[in-house]
């Protein structure tokens, strides 16, 4: 049997049992007895534990990897799914993280966001949607169909950084739709900024509406104190988060997680099975059950290390001249997270592309992300004295080489700009703009036309135009002011965008 679905075995599961043994781990210990029993495949996958695979290749991943790459059906489990490895690992995710129902995700919290939408929302259903979605959770409502009311997240007033939705912004949407089926947003912001969840839950429930949170960047925040609240603890209906972005999971690891009855978790179930691939990568699920075993284990020391790290490269960065750190009181919020250092480098005379690069060539540190005014880097259970000694050496050495301090824009093209996020007028859904009839134009004379393209500066990955957005003046001159600038662009059929495709009239 070659191609298998991993979900049914894990359909009608209960809920997870009450006693969890955290030194167990199914799927880790699946990969084990298969090796054990020198088992001689005949299945997939073609290299047969690598036996056949380019020499380049093996010698960089190593005999062992290939060795661990075998299938979940026949391969970790039987072909008839006997055991339900998947399910029983799953079931101690959700201890782990709160929720009552887990799924484990091969192809990041994209799939996550695809599987609950598709899950939640018919064609043509309103859905309340914080205006800072993520691509993915844009690609969902074009799965979907359904139809968008954007919120917009509040903006610092004079950092310019996005400080997430409001309960009173959700309240006052889900009021004008009644009709609204979910309230979907993002939280933490990719700067690390937490939404109010508890009081935003609080409001939609009100309204009977399920909140779905995708907490791509927050999969830490469930496991220490002094972190923000996850959005389990708040009370989410949903929630899907990135285990590989910030924990010890393989590339592309993520956990969608449910909770309460005011969704369907079989339906739930289903779409996960639908979104992902019939062949999930043994080794990716095996580092999500290992990555559960490690933070039950020692997740509190492990993200105590890491927030001890992260606030002493803050405090270090910040004493360097021409440095900024983004903190909650800057930003005069309850809290960030802590590991997140949003670096500020513009008042060194260079913009943060050019500081990223020289990170990289000069210092052999590698940021999260750069835009024009600053780099993001990510502080996880895998640092050191050691790494943070680099980091920190590297921007000591940037700080004494303080070049011309030029105007680069910051208040115009900072990291959340008002023009970027705001969610002006929407002509047709993101479904009916992706599949109407287009045309090409250039970029200034698609104002007032509708947009048939995404177009997200990446990363963040913040959508500046969505299918059905009316072009306006101002997402115009911010996009010819990115591409100018060097931004990164994702979406447009013109990666330089000199054109966009806009609705055919
Ligand atoms: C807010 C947000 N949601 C979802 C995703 C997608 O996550 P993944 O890469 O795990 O699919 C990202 C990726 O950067 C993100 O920033």
């Amino acid at each position: 049997m070659t191609e298998i679905e991993p979900q049914p075995a894990s359909e009608g599961r209960p809920a997870a049992p009450a006693r969890h043994d955290h030194h167990r781990a199914p799927l880790v210990e699946g990969i084990g007895r298969y090796q054990e029993d020198s088992i001689v495949p005949f299945s997939t996958p073609g290299h047969k534990g690598g036996q056949c695979v380019d020499d380049q290749f093996r010698t960089l991943l190593g005999a062992a990897a290939f060795a661990a790459d075998i299938p979940l059906g026949g391969g970790v489990d039987d072909t008839h799914f006997h055991g339900d490895s998947l399910g029983r690992a799953e079931a101690l995710a959700a201890a782990v993280w709160g929720a009552e129902r887990s799924f484990y995700l091969v192809n990041g919290s994209s799939a996550g966001n695809h599987a609950f939408l598709l899950a939640t929302l018919r064609p043509g259903d309103e859905v309340i949607v914080a205006r800072d979605l993520h691509k993915s959770l844009l690609v969902a409502l074009i799965l979907t169909g359904a139809r968008p009311v954007y919120v917009a997240p509040r903006l610092h007033p004079r950092l310019n950084v996005g400080l997430g939705v409001v309960a009173a912004d959700v309240d006052a949407a889900l009021r004008d739709h009644p009709a609204a089926r979910l309230v979907a947003l993002v939280s933490p912001s990719y700067c690390g900024v937490p939404s109010d969840l508890a009081a935003i839950v609080e409001v939609a429930h009100h309204y009977d509406v399920p909140v779905f949170v995708d907490e791509a960047w927050g999969p830490h925040f469930h496991l220490h104190p002094d972190l923000p609240p996850s959005a389990m603890s708040s009370g989410a209906d949903g929630a899907v988060i990135s285990t590989h972005k910030v924990l010890g999971s393989l590339t592309q690891a993520a956990i969608l997680h449910l909770q309460g009855s005011r969704i369907d978790h079989q339906r739930v179930a289903a779409a996960v099975g639908m979104m992902q691939t019939t062949s999930p990568a043994a080794t990716i699920l095996a580092s999500i059950d290992g990555c559960r075993r490690q933070m039950a284990l020692h997740g509190r020391a492990l993200l105590e290390r890491a927030i001890a790290l992260a606030h002493d490269a803050r405090a270090r960065l910040l004493a360097l001249p021409g440095i900024e750190v983004l903190d909650a009181a800057r930003l005069g919020i309850p809290a960030l997270d802590p590991t997140k250092l949003v670096i500020d480098v513009h008042g060194l005379g260079l913009t943060g592309f050019r500081a990223e690069a020289e990170l990289r060539d000069r210092f052999g540190v590698q940021p999260e992300m750069s835009d024009l005014v600053g780099v993001v880097c990510l502080v996880t259970i895998g640092d050191t004295t050691a790494s943070i000694e680099r980091l920190v050496g590297a921007f000591t050495t940037l700080a004494t080489e303080r070049r011309t301090v030029v105007d680069v824009g910051a208040g115009f093209l900072a990291r959340s700009s008002g023009a970027a996020i705001a969610p002006g007028v929407q002509a047709l859904s993101p479904r009916d703009a992706f599949f109407a009839p287009s045309r090409v134009v250039a970029l200034r004379d698609a104002v007032g036309e509708v947009s048939a393209e995404l177009v997200i500066p990446y990363p963040p990955g913040i959508p500046v135009l969505a299918p059905g957005d009316v072009v306006s003046v101002e997402k115009v001159a911010y996009l010819e002011a990115g591409a100018a600038h060097g931004m990164y662009l994702s979406g447009p059929a013109d990666p330089a965008l000199k054109t966009l495709r806009v609705v055919a009239s």
